[in-house]
C-alpha cells in the first residue's frame, strides 16, 4: 500500500508521515527532500533562481516517479502538489491520499518564524495563508480519499486517527501496526 499526505505547509505532513510510516513498518519518503536531493540545493534557492513554474515541473516528475515506484511507502508531498491536475490524478490513482486539514490561523501560529518556504516570505503571511487555503482546500479535497482535521489534535492523536481510518476502510492489517503509537513496530 502507498499512502500519500497532502495539505498546506505547516499542517504536519512530514511529522505525521514519519510516525505513520514507522507504525505501519514501511519507508517514509518526502517529495520535497527528493527534489532537494535532485537539485543539490534548497527549494527556496531554486524558486529564486528558476521561478515557481520550473519548480512545479520538477515536482510533477518527482511525484510521478515516487508513486509508481514499486513497494509500499508513506509519501509526504509539498503543499502545492495538488495545484496540477496531473499530480492530483497521479496521487489519487496510485495511493490512498490523506488530507491533513488545518485552519490558516493554526498554520500561521506554526509558521510565523519560518524562513524556508518561499511563498510565505511576504509582508502579511497570514493573509497569504488564507488566500492559499481558500484556493487549495477544494483541490486537497478532490485529491484525497480521507480528510483529517489536524488543527487541534496532537501528532500522536492524528497518527491514531489515520491508522483507525485505514483499518476501518480495510486498507491496513491491524496486526501489522504497533499496539500503541510511540511503540516500535513488531
Ligand atoms: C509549497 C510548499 C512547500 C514546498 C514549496 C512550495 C507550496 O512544501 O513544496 O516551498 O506551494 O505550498 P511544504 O508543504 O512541505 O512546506
Amino acid at each position: 500500500m502507498k499512502l500519500a499526505l497532502v495539505g498546506m505547509p505547516g499542517g504536519g505532513k512530514s511529522t505525521v508521515g514519519k510516525q505513520l510510516a514507522r507504525q505501519i513498518g514501511v519507508p517514509f519518503v518526502d517529495s520535497d527532500h527528493e527534489i532537494e536531493a535532485r537539485i543539490g540545493g534548497s527549494i527556496k534557492q531554486f524558486f529564486e533562481r528558476h521561478g515557481e513554474d520550473a519548480f512545479r515541473d520538477l515536482e510533477t516528475e518527482v511525484i510521478a516517479e515516487l508513486v509508481t515506484r514499486p513497494g509500499d511507502c508513506v509519501l509526504a508531498t509539498g503543499g502545492g502538489a495538488v495545484l496540477r491536475d496531473r499530480n492530483r490524478d497521479l496521487l489519487h490513482s496510485n495511493a490512498t491520499v490523506l488530507y491533513l486539514r488545518s485552519t490558516p490561523e493554526d498554520l500561521f501560529r506554526r509558521l510565523k518564524h519560518d524562513t524556508t518556504r518561499p511563498l510565505l516570505q511576504v509582508k502579511d503571511p497570514l493573509a497569504r495563508l488564507r488566500e492559499l487555503h481558500h484556493q487549495r482546500d477544494p483541490l486537497y479535497r478532490r485529491c484525497a480519499h480521507y480528510v483529517l482535521e489536524s488543527a487541534r489534535p496532537s501528532v500522536h492523536a492524528l497518527v491514531n486517527m489515520a491508522l483507525m481510518q485505514l483499518e476501518l476502510a480495510g486498507l491496513l492489517d491491524p496486526t501489522r501496526v504497533a499496539a500503541t503509537v510511540g511503540a516500535e513496530p513488531v
